[in-house]
């Protein structure tokens, strides 16, 4: 009776599973602080996209670590870059059964960690930084990727993206804008996985949201479907889920929501002492990202929501 009644539903097909593929590595590496997540080698990346392909996850988006980091995060744009090369990887196994997502920043590549270029007094050079996310989206388009996603926070960056992929004929390319992204302390075991850190114990408040505002949100969200956005997204998740359900009222694309690493790690270091029950509290913070009205969650927990959907355990 209560599941004939239950209002909302998740299944497989509303999840992105974020991976991490690292150049110059030989085996997959952990990464402490997101027990159960590695940096993957090509080889084993390609192993894991079957896998979750046969489980029926619909899409993965990536990220990459490169052997070697520069002021202008060049390998972001590479043709030869880590990512780059992973796009080519899974289309020429999977074709379109999976639709493969590319994270579009530079902080991955960066030596100083930050988003964008430094101006001459180190602030992100706006401006200046759109020319990179230009370049980084018609890599990964050439490349393969059905979906960009641009995380940098830029003014404009959709717009430039958008522009350019037109421009050398890749109109099929679709933009999920990461629209509303909070300056959070959730992302720090994502900085382990990215080996990022910041220059100067610096942070990103001059281009991320601050956590106070939620009108703001909105904003940012309508600036970026006025540019083209295909999808928008809201991050982090679950402290922001009253940002998301007035997203999810509003706009007319699908809504993603990124339940972020620190959300992930905090579940998992409180079931490892026992506290609490991991898988329990996993299910009911999906269920609730979509109750709020997420149509698409990009979750740590997808394979392992795969594997027990598909072993018929999910106990509700
Ligand atoms: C930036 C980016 C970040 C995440 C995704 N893209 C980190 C940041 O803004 O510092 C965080 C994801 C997570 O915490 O799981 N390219």
């Amino acid at each position: 009776m209560r599941d004939l009644v239950a209002e909302t539903r998740i299944g497989v097909g509303d999840l992105v599973a974020p991976l991490f593929v690292r150049e110059d590595i030989a085996d997959p590496q952990p990464i402490l602080s997101l027990p159960g997540v590695v940096q993957h080698t090509r080889a084993s990346l390609r192993d894991e996209v079957s896998k979750l392909a046969n489980l029926g996850v619909r899409s993965v988006i990536l990220f990459g670590i490169p052997a070697a980091k520069d002021p202008l995060g060049s390998g972001a744009y590479d043709p030869q870059g880590i990512v780059q090369l992973a796009l080519g990887d899974l289309r020429d196994d999977l074709g379109d059964e999976i639709v493969v997502m590319a994270d579009l920043c530079v902080d991955e590549y960066t030596d100083h960690g930050h988003c964008g270029i430094l101006d001459a007094q180190g602030g992100v050079d706006n401006d200046a930084t759109l020319e990179l996310y230009s370049k980084a989206a018609l890599a990964q388009a050439a490349a393969g990727a059905q979906v960009v996603a641009p995380s940098g926070m830029m003014d404009g960056q959709v717009a430039a993206i958008r522009s350019t992929l037109d421009a050398s004929g890749f109109h099929d390319v679709a933009i999920m804008a990461y629209a509303a992204k909070y300056a959070s302390a959730l992302y720090g075991p994502f900085r382990e996985a990215v080996d990022v850190s910041i220059a100067g114990g610096g942070n990103r408040k001059g281009y991320q949201q601050d956590w106070r505002n939620a009108r703001e949100a909105q904003l940012e969200i309508d600036l970026d479907l006025g540019e083209g956005a295909d999808i928008v997204m809201v991050k982090p998740a679950l402290a922001y889920l009253d940002v998301i359900a007035e997203a999810a009222a509003r706009v007319t694309v699908p809504v993603a929501a990124y339940h972020v690493s620190g959300e992930y790690a905090m579940i998992k270091a409180a079931a490892e002492r026992g506290w609490i029950d991991g898988d329990a509290v996993a299910l009911e913070h999906l269920t609730a990202i979509k109750r709020a009205g997420a149509d698409i969650i990009l979750t740590y927990f997808t394979c392992w929501f795969a594997e027990t959907a598909a072993a018929g355990t999910i106990d509700i």
